[in-house]
């Protein structure tokens, strides 16, 4: 056994060293090759013995090229996955040569199926999330329409989950490419605001006591520290819509929809 061990470690460390030896420079590609592609495919794509590891197979490099951080990369390469197949011991890397590898990896590309993502995505998401992604469900998801998360926050979120919610990783029931697809969809629902529209609100209902959106005081305590731009959306839309200024600028100001809103905020910030 002790024999079969020190022999694979030998295969192992010869090809790094001459992966290396050129340049002084890890070849990712090399490194990949050696260490990698018998799972995870030259190309990214899961080879047939990837395909049929237990419990679970090895996944699709392609699809989460672009989309998984460098960080997150790193951590899976250098502690590997409880569980299954990919374990950072059988390899070995160093610090350079698993960032040469994700430079490989990084190389990869991959086209969303953007009409698999909705698929995908009224299978799995709108129990809560609903078909529309505004979360009307009464089951406290996000809404994924006003939502500013980027495609890597988005497929991060998926592949995570948010621990004391709802909203579960799920990790193995998602190919790696319904993952991109899915975030891709769901980047593909997000609220485009009408400037346009905003600004019409604007002369509409509030140019009588407001001019600009430069004249804008804000109220209370803080006023003097603060201004609209240190305002998240939501705070902004708050202050607009409920409480003291509704008193203020009239019931009229209540009555403006959750996208009137997200309009006049967009020109409000412009
Ligand atoms: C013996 C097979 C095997 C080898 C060799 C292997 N992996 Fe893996 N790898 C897996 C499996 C299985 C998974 C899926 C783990 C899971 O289900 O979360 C995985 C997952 C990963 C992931 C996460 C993918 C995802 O979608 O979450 C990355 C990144 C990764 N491997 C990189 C590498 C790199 C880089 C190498 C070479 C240095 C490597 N793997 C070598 C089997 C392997
Ligand atoms: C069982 C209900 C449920 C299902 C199914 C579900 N989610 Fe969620 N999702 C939630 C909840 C609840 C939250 C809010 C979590 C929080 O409070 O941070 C959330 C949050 C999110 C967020 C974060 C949005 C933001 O701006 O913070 C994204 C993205 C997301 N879900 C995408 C998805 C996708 C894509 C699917 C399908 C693959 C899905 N969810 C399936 C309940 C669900
Ligand atoms: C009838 C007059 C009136 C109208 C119409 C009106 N406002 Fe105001 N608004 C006020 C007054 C008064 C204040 C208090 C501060 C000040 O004097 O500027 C205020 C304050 C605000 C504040 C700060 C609130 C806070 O809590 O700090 C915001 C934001 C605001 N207005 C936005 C708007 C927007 C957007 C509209 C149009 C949809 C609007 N207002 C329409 C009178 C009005």
């Amino acid at each position: 056994m002790l024999k079969k061990i020190l022999v694979t470690a030998a295969l192992i460390a010869l090809p790094f060293g001459a992966a290396q030896a050129s340049s002084g420079v890890p070849n990712g590609k090399n490194i990949y090759a050696k260490n990698c592609a018998s799972c995870h495919g030259i190309d990214g794509t899961v080879s047939k013995f990837g395909k049929d590891l237990k419990p679970f197979q090895a996944r699709n490099h392609r699809a989460i090229a672009q989309v998984v951080s460098r960080n997150e990369m790193r951590r899976i390469i250098t502690y590997g996955v409880r569980g299954t197949g990919m374990r950072a011991k059988k390899y070995a890397l160093d610090p350079l040569e698993i960032e040469a590898v994700i430079d490989y990896i990084q190389t990869f590309d991959y086209t969303p199926n953007l009409a698999n993502g909705k698929k995908r995505f009224e299978q799995v998401c709108i129990s809560c999330h609903g078909v529309d992604g505004r979360s009307q469900t009464g089951l406290g998801a996000a809404n994924l329409v006003y939502s500013k998360l980027d495609l890597e926050d988005i497929v991060h979120t998926m592949r995570h989950g948010r621990s004391g919610t709802l909203m579960k990783a799920n990790e193995h029931q998602l190919s790696n490419m319904d993952i991109n697809d899915v975030a891709h969809h769901v980047l593909s629902l997000r609220y485009k605001a009408d400037l346009k529209h905003g600004q019409n609100i604007f002369a509409k209902s509030c140019k009588s006591c407001h001019a600009t959106p430069r004249d804008i005081k804000l109220i209370g305590n803080a006023a003097q520290k603060r201004s609209i731009s240190d305002l998240t959306d939501q705070l902004l839309d708050l202050r607009i819509r409920h409480g003291r200024h509704v008193k203020r600028a009239g019931k009229g100001i209540k009555n403006l929809s959750p996208d009137d809103v997200k309009d006049l905020i967009a020109f409000i910030r412009e």
